[in-house]
């Protein structure tokens, strides 16, 4: 039996964890993005996203900040009532932010627990390997879908120090393999794969029975992710070799501002037909 929500054009059959297994088995490639808020949800879900995420890049993209790691539980929980409000059919998935679950499997499963009860979310992800096994175990053993996150992990970038490709050496992609096989073994349903080499990204998307999502990690990943904001043209400073950018907005939403600016002092907005 799978999950429908009624809604006034009839029922709409839901995304689920079981929908990416068998889309993987059938070659049918899985679409991601992020989304922050209500607005944004619905446009995406509407259009046939398969999962949004709402990621801790909310920290760099909605609050400004440098890194991932100011944002709190709390503050994810809000991004992610909002964007499961507006979701009817995608599966929704929110990252546990910086500080919530490293070193503490019980913390972690505090903080999967309220993504799930005050947010509503489908299931949560998490970045690590092996060292995070052990609390996706206790989080899986709830009942909470847990995605992992291997290769570039933003929540580490002081450890690695810049965000150049990761796992170009053979040590280091051995070591990810690994990972990525002991993240399905502790009950993963899927892991993202973040800049990578493309071989690699094919390599772990073979081994592995669940689906892998790559951002940055080439085709041969079973599906696809990126940041809305960059995805959107939003951030006009941030062009990786990954990032296909399919609208301009910062320029289309300077120039509509720019216009609006002058319509006022100019005193062509409101004009007779837009006032009381
Ligand atoms: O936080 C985020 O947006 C992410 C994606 C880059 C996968 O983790």
């Amino acid at each position: 039996m799978g999950l429908a929500m009624s809604t006034a054009q009839g029922e709409i059959k839901r995304v689920t964890t079981h929908t990416l297994q068998s889309m993987k088995l059938h070659g049918e490639k899985i679409s991601m993005l992020t989304a922050y808020d209500f607005s944004m949800a619905r446009i995406f879900d509407d259009a046939g996203i398969d999962v949004i995420l709402v990621g801790d890049s909310a920290s760099n993209v909605m609050a400004g900040h440098e890194t991932t790691l100011p944002i709190t539980l709390d503050q994810m929980i809000y991004h992610a009532q909002s964007v499961v409000r507006a979701c009817q059919r995608c599966l929704v998935i929110v990252d546990l932010p910086f500080g919530s679950y490293q070193g503490n499997s019980k913390e972690a499963l505090h903080s999967a627990i309220r993504i799930m009860k005050e947010a509503g979310a489908h299931g949560i992800k998490l970045e690590g390997g092996e060292e995070v096994c052990e609390s996706i175990k206790r989080i899986v053993g709830a009942g909470v879908p847990v995605m992992g996150h291997l290769g570039l992990t933003p929540q580490s970038i002081y450890k690695f120090g810049t965000y150049t490709v990761r796992a170009k050496e053979e040590e280091e992609a051995e070591t990810l393999i690994n990972n990525a096989r002991l993240l399905q073994e502790a009950g993963c349903f899927s892991v993202v794969l973040e800049k990578i080499p493309a071989s690699l990204g094919t390599e772990v998307a073979q081994l592995l029975k669940i689906p892998i999502i790559g951002i940055g990690a080439g085709g041969g990943a079973d599906g696809q992710v990126l940041v809305m904001h960059d995805m959107l043209g939003i951030n006009k400073n941030f062009s990786p070799r990954f990032l296909r950018r399919y609208l301009n907005l910062y320029e289309e939403i300077s120039g509509a501002t720019r216009q609006y600016i002058k319509d006022i002092k100019s005193r062509d907005f409101p004009n007779e037909k837009e006032q009381y």
